[in-house]
């Protein structure tokens, strides 16, 4: 049995390691990994720490790359790696751009497409932005609906998919958190490794939505930089997303102010643990929201809405909006209020047990052979 796994950008490369590990190990299946390199080094750090070596590599990457020049490379890329490999089905994850290239791929090619991480809805087609259309466009052209939770696959039986083509399955996104954390993780980083994990407070920090450039941001990043000015305990860490607009804003804002330190992106395994030795998180990812709650974290999402609510649901995660006041307050509350921080930090695991990857593999068998 042929599989071919594609993916592009970190969260992708992330969650579909432990599944290209499951592939790997199986005797059954021929595997080969195809990434369009829709991010580049941000990929490649992943591709290292997981120690994958794709089979194909688009290279499509460009900075400043528009979102129908990605998904045109992408495109025209994958169908000569399709038509070369001819795989019996092929494996597209979660709501990227390079996710929507690749089950459209697929179609066009008439291989069966396993859509990893289906399923979520904000109910919003705008937010996130285009994530939220190239889910259900990769959604509607799938023929397996790997769900990581009951609510997700309630979600695709609203919109009239068979559930005999959904599978809940967890987030492989927990079995890469599993593999990864480590205690007593040293960085080999002077920043992370001398930082007074102990008696500082530590706020880890992402953001990078392509809706929250602009005012959204500024807002963020405004409402961080007075936390900081008004909690003298707290040091931020926030690993900036490569994406030229992001680093403008981020640099404009918290590049000047005291315990604010703008660093490099991460490698995931230095993330994780980085996230496991914080006090909370913010963020506006995907990704992170699904970590968290394993570790323990208050994390308090900075977007107007989200398409996982688990997390929220399970108390560790908060939905702060997008205006500098709520961020501010909200932050400024968990710092000050311990009753507050001890009801969100409590060990949740909303997305998975850590198996899913082993749960993907067994029904792409059991379907197929
Ligand atoms: C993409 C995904 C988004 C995902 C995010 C994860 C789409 C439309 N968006 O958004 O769903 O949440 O990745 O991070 O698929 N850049 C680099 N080097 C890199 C990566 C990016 O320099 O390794 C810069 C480039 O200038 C690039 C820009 O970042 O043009 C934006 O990258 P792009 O892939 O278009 O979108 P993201 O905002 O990263
Ligand atoms: N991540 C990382 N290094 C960083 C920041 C994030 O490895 O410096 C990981 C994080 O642990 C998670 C994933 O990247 O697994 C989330 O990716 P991102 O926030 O870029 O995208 P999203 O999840 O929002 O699509």
């Amino acid at each position: 049995m042929k599989v071919l796994s594609i993916f592009g950008t970190r969260p992708e490369a992330v969650k579909m390691a432990p599944v290209v590990k499951k592939l790997r190990e199986n005797e059954m299946i021929e595997d080969k990994i195809c990434v369009t390199a829709q991010h580049r080094d941000m990929l490649d750090q992943v591709l290292d720490v997981f120690s994958i070596t794709p089979d194909y590599d688009l290279n499509i990457f460009q900075h400043g790359q528009t979102l129908t020049q990605i998904t045109t490379r992408a495109l025209e890329g994958l169908e000569k790696v399709i038509k070369e490999f001819k795989p019996d089905i092929l494996l597209a994850h979660g709501d990227t751009s390079t996710t929507f290239a690749a089950a459209l791929a697929g179609f066009y090619n008439n291989v069966r497409v396993g859509h990893v991480e289906a399923g979520l809805r904000s109910g919003n087609i705008y937010s996130p932005y285009p994530e939220e259309a190239n889910r259900k466009l990769t959604g509607v052209i799938a023929d397996f609906h790997f769900a990581p939770t009951e609510k997700n696959r309630l979600n695709l039986l609203n919109e009239g998919y068979n559930d005999e083509k959904i599978f809940i399955t967890g987030n492989t996104g927990i079995d890469a958190l599993f593999e990864m954390i480590e205690d007593d993780f040293k960085f080999n980083n002077e920043l992370l490794d001398n930082m007074d994990y102990e008696n500082k407070k530590i706020i880890s920090m992402t953001a990078h939505r392509k809706e929250n450039i602009g005012k959204p941001m500024e807002n963020i990043f405004s409402a961080i930089k007075e936390v900081v000015l008004k909690n003298k305990d707290v040091e931020v860490i926030y690993p900036v997303h490569l994406n030229p607009k992001v680093r403008e804003i981020a640099n404009r804002i918290l590049g000047d102010v005291d315990r604010v330190h703008l660093i490099e992106p991460l490698d995931n395994k230095a993330f994780v643990n980085l996230q496991a030795k914080s006090y909370l998180i913010v963020t506006d990812s995907g990704g992170v929201q699904e970590e968290a709650p394993s570790l323990g974290k208050p994390i308090l999402v900075a977007r107007r809405e989200t398409e996982r609510p688990e997390g929220i649901e399970a108390g560790t995660a908060k939905l702060l909006g997008v205006e500098k006041e709520g961020i501010f307050n909200e932050i400024d509350l968990l710092l000050n209020n311990q009753e507050e921080y001890n009801k969100m930090a409590n060990a949740v695991n909303p997305y998975g047990d850590g198996k899913a990857a082993e749960k993907i593999v067994k029904i792409i068998i059991e379907k197929l052979s």
